[in-house]
């Protein structure tokens, strides 16, 4: 009895200790680092063009994110705390398969060289004027059973059940897992991404639950490593209408612009004369595309690649986001006076879905 008020007292001046180590340990947890070269004003000019040219029809004029499909922000704080270099720099260049976002860079097909994608990045980097945050790259250990049902409670909604993304990028993407380091989808989580839907989940779960929940979507990453594309030659004009000698076909279009992929099958079927736009980026042209169809990626220049296609003649447009850079190139040909124009309606992941067949491209032997 007589002991206790000694054992508060220590108690009490145990918790005095403890507490301040604590909160400094939080807010001591990332160190920064200094930020990465600064661009001259020509590499600023030239990287702001290529973004409007090519981001910005889903990642938004202002990478306000969220424009087309689900791209997400490219101007987060906690993006570009914790992503730059690789977490940027990588989808870029490569892309992230089974998704709207194809690769940049002129060895997968890309219309980006490497210095322009490193000055993409930086750019990327200074517009959003933050520091950047030094990352551990160790694992975040954690339970993984304990992690799927905190997922399953806090994420799904719009991560989907099996982190394929509903409104929101796919936590289960092979491509982004192999990059993405545990502290980086840590940092996400912890602090969210600022002006979007994803909130911080700091103050909402606890910290072992976040460590959980980080190592659940960790158990996902299955060692995915770049393919190497042999880049396939691309078709000259005079192969751009398929079954040249063939009937027009004769499509309903839905709100006078949409085909649908059973519509379009037949008349692929039925050899009908057709030229078919594929509007993504050249680079995932290269890996899977309809058969006949001709790369004539949303940031084309019309004058350029216009030419050999005549005004008589069907145009079916397709991307994969599912039709906002299809859309894009037909509002422009249809100015040009191109009347016979339509989008796929269900894109091109949508057509495979579906069981409609692709070419696919070659694939070299995976690379180190
Ligand atoms: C209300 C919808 C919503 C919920 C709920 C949600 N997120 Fe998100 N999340 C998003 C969106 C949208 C983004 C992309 C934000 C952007 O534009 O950068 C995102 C981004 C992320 C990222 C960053 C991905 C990357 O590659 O940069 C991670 C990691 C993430 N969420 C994990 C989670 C986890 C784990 C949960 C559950 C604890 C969760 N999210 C709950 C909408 C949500
Ligand atoms: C056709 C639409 C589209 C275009 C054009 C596009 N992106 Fe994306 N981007 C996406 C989508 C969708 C995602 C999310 C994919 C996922 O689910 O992981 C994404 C993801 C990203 C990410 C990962 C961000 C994160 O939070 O992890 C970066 C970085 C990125 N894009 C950069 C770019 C850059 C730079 C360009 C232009 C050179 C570009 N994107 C062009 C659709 C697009």
């Amino acid at each position: 009895m007589n002991n206790k008020p000694w054992l508060i007292t220590i108690f009490m001046g145990l918790l005095l200790l403890v507490i301040p180590t604590l909160v400094i340990a939080q807010q001591s947890a990332y160190e920064t680092l200094p930020p990465p070269r600064k661009l001259t004003a020509e590499q600023s000019k030239v990287a702001a063009g290529n973004y409007q040219k090519y981001c910005a029809l889903c990642h938004g004029e202002d990478r306000q994110g969220h424009a087309n499909d689900h791209a997400p922000s490219l101007r987060s704080k906690s993006l570009f705390e914790s992503g730059v270099p690789h977490a940027i720099l990588r989808p870029m260049s490569y892309g992230r398969e089974g998704t709207a976002m194809g690769g940049y860079l002129d060895e997968v097909g890309g219309p980006m060289t490497l210095d322009e994608t490193w000055d993409l990045t930086y750019w990327l980097f200074e517009q959003s004027g933050v520091t950047r945050l030094k990352l551990s790259t160790n694992p975040v250990l954690g339970d993984i059973k304990r992690g799927e049902s905190v997922y399953l409670d806090n994420c799904t909604t719009c991560h989907g059940v099996n982190g394929e993304g509903i409104t929101a990028p796919a936590l289960g993407n092979q491509s982004a897992l192999a990059h993405n380091t545990d502290e980086f989808i840590r940092h996400a989580i912890r602090y969210g991404r600022q002006d979007t839907p994803m909130q911080a989940f700091i103050d909402k779960l606890s910290a072992s639950d976040i460590d959980n929940v980080t190592a659940f979507l960790r158990s996902k990453a299955s060692g995915w490593k770049a393919q190497k594309t042999v880049l396939k030659e691309l078709p000259t004009p005079d192969k751009y209408v398929i079954n040249p000698q063939g009937q027009d076909p004769s499509f309903s279009l839905s709100d006078n612009m949409y085909v649908s992929s059973k519509d379009l099958n037949e008349a692929l079927n039925a050899n009908k004369r057709m030229v078919l736009l594929d509007t993504r980026v050249t680079s995932v042209w290269q890996t899977a595309h309809i058969a006949g169809s001709i790369p004539f990626p949303y940031y084309a220049d019309l004058d350029e690649t216009v030419a050999g296609i005549p005004k008589d003649v069907q145009i079916v447009a397709y991307c994969s986001c599912p039709r906002a850079a299809a859309d894009h190139t037909i509002n422009k040909l249809r100015r040009r006076g191109y009347t016979r124009t339509a989008v796929l309606w269900e894109g091109i992941f949508g057509w495979m879905n579906l069981g409609y067949p692709v070419m696919r491209g070659e694939i070299a032997g995976v690379s180190d």
